[in-house]
């Protein structure tokens, strides 16, 4: 009987940024750990007004990343984007991708998004009300960030948090760990 060897865990860096769609990003996380993937978190320090360092703690079984100067190992965010296989950034707000489209890395997520080896895939999961989605600056931002490689997932359509109906919510966490998987 062939016994195939075990596959190498995927590690996978999530990150996380200030959307009230933090609470679906969990259950990406969950099924992601549940797989073997070895996940690490990055958060914004908004996205903690959505959901807590211990749901993310507990799920990953890792401590939380968020500032960029904390007593861990200097170059921490360069020795994160060597170690992922993946990166996500889900759910991204238009404040982040706006801001990785502009090379602006003024917190941790933004820090690794500008230090990312673009040999490895890059995945964004857009979360957002439909007016922030149609911007004409997030706009330009999903055609740049593509045009750099990053994989922009769709959006879904339908009741957003606001009590507005229309594009820009975040996909459902199986098709987001779908995603991931055909990445890999
Ligand atoms: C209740 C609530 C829900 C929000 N949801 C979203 C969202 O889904 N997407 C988004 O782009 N911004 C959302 N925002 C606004 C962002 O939190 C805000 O732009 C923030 O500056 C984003 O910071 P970050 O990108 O550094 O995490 C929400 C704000 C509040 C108060």
């Amino acid at each position: 009987m062939l016994i195939r060897p075990p596959k190498r865990k995927a590690n996978i860096l999530f990150q996380l940024t200030g959307s009230i769609a933090c609470y679906k990003a969990c259950g990406v996380i969950s099924k992601l750990v549940q797989g073997g993937c070895d996940v690490k978190t990055v958060v914004t320090a908004n996205a903690l007004n959505f959901i807590g360092k211990s749901t993310l703690e507990g799920l990953t079984h890792r401590p939380v990343y968020m500032d960029t100067f904390e007593d861990r190992s200097a170059l921490e965010h360069v020795e994160l984007t060597k170690w992922m296989d993946l990166a996500i950034t889900c759910p991204a707000t238009a404040n982040a991708m706006n801001k990785m489209a502009a090379g602006v890395a003024d917190d941790f997520v933004t820090t690794l998004f500008l230090a990312w080896d673009q040999k490895k895939p890059w995945l964004v999961a857009p979360a957002m009300n439909r007016s922030m989605w149609a911007h004409p600056a997030t706009r330009r931002s999903v055609k740049t960030l593509g045009e750099w490689g990053v994989k922009i997932l769709g959006t879904g359509k339908g009741y957003q948090a606001c009590g507005d109906v229309g594009e820009g919510r975040l996909l459902e966490p199986e098709e987001i760990h779908k995603e991931i998987m055909k990445a890999l």
